[in-house]
């Protein structure tokens, strides 16, 4: 394990073998017992007879902490990035602490970020937008004029980035949820319909494809269905109810619901209006995936469904027995999340999971399964359903169709070896 909890080792397990050794035939997921039992009392215990330093000296008071920012003693979670994985000003990635959260928002400074030049700093009262090409009339925009049309919404969404959990193709390979999963966050936008801004600039009858700009210093461009624009697509300017984050492209960024994160352009400065794609490098050498007869699937856009058992895993493994709350998150691109099955050994038995929190639309879905743990090895896995009947595929499926040489759209289904000590690990069975 290095610093950032990751290990490049593959572990892959025969299946017959570890399940017959763990003798986990009978193991179900029992329903946890009532109560958590707590430690008797020490006696004595300086935690409850000695007057703490929190009790004994005034606080801050107001004027302390004009902006706040979490606990001193939360400083663990944070972003984190891989090292030998392009983590330079070029073309860079940070992934969001998954096992560090609950509910279905994330906060915004744990939101991982994806960036192609670098984060643009960019200077709100010289930012503009351009809506161009096959328009009735060409417009330049101000971030103060986007704030004042009318008809403006609020949508949970989930970005993920198409690459997430890109490096686990070929195997198990990132020890940690934050790693194989964090390319994913869900925050509350505000912002107005880019249909609003397309029916001010008339679009041609034989429109039928956008260009996406962004202002950043990768000029990151995308060709997007027009239908697609026309249907859900935003110009946001805040996430969270405060403004976007420079990281998520502050002042405006273009939100693209259940579609791939790169179709978000950040920074946005230009929407242009054409009637075929642009073939840009982003959805040509990059953004496709290079099948085993060696054709490329181009243009996927939608990310399917998927899911993830952030606790326990690797960076958050099994401390007590007795009850325990496992936790995960489902989401998927064609709509909500219909059920999500849970099973902790390899997936033999199938639980369903109880979810709770707001079933959005192509948003992050909150699960928990409450069970008890006599200490016993388990092989946890989920599998999100969604509304449309999908069901997210095991990662030997997904090869059988796509081979091995993709990064992009891994959606199989993850396993976490839990051993008896409570340390989880990423591996596949195979
Ligand atoms: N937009 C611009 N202008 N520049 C970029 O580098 N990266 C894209 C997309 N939009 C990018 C961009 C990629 S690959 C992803 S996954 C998402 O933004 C990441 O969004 P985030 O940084 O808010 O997580
Ligand atoms: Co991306």
């Amino acid at each position: 394990m290095t610093e950032t909890g990751m290990s490049r080792e593959t572990a892959r397990l025969n299946r017959r073998g570890f399940l017959g050794a763990a003798g986990l035939a009978g193991a179900g997921l029992a329903t946890a017992a009532t109560g958590v039992r707590a430690a008797p009392p020490a006696t004595p215990d300086p935690l409850i007879t000695d007057v703490q330093d929190w009790a004994r000296v005034l606080g801050d008071g107001v004027q302390a902490r004009p902006y706040g920012s979490p606990s001193q003693f939360e400083k663990h979670v944070v972003r984190r990035d891989v090292e030998w994985l392009t983590a330079s000003r070029e073309s860079s990635v940070n992934f969001t602490p998954l096992h560090e959260l609950d509910g279905i928002i994330t906060p915004s400074g744990l939101c991982f970020e994806r960036h192609h030049g670098g984060i643009a700093e960019i200077d709100p009262s010289k930012h503009r937008l351009m809506i161009n090409g096959l328009v009735d009339k060409p417009m330049v925009f101000t971030v103060e004029d986007l704030k004042r049309f009318p008809g403006r919404q609020n949508h949970a969404y989930f970005l993920e980035c198409a690459a997430n959990s890109g490096m686990e193709w070929r195997g198990a390979q990132l020890n940690g949820c934050q790693f194989t999963h964090g390319m994913v966050h869900n925050v509350w936008y505000t912002g107005i319909p880019l249909k609003t801004l397309l029916d001010e600039a008339g679009i041609r009858t034989n429109a039928k494809w956008l260009l996406a700009e962004g202002a950043d210093s990768s000029g990151m461009t995308r060709s997007i269905p027009l239908d697609k624009g026309l249907k859900d697509c935003l110009v946001v300017w805040s996430m969270n109810g405060e403004a976007l984050r420079p990281e998520q492209g502050y002042p405006v960024r273009l939100v693209v619901p259940g579609w791939e994160g790169n179709m978000w352009v950040k920074w946005l400065r230009r929407i242009e209006v054409g009637d075929q794609p642009w073939h840009q490098r982003e959805e040509t050498s990059k953004y496709t995936d290079l099948l085993a007869d060696g054709r490329s699937r181009r243009f996927t856009f939608i990310m399917d469904a998927k899911s993830v058992v952030t606790n326990p895993s690797p960076q958050a493994p099994l401390k007590h027995k007795g009850p325990n709350v496992l936790t995960g998150l489902a989401w998927s691109g064609r709509g909500k999340i219909g059920r999500v099955d849970v099973s902790i050994d390899g997936g033999r038995n199938w639980r369903t999971a109880r979810i709770d929190g707001p079933v959005l639309p192509m948003s992050l879905t909150r699960f928990y399964v409450d069970f008890d743990w006599n200490g016993q090895e388990l092989m946890i896995q989920s599998r999100a359903i969604d509304e449309t009947g999908y069901v997210q595929p095991t990662k030997d499926e997904l090869r059988k169709v796509r081979g091995v040489n993709s990064i992009y759209h891994n959606n199989g289904i993850q396993t976490w070896l839990v051993r008896a000590n409570g340390e989880t690990e990423n591996v596949e069975i195979g």
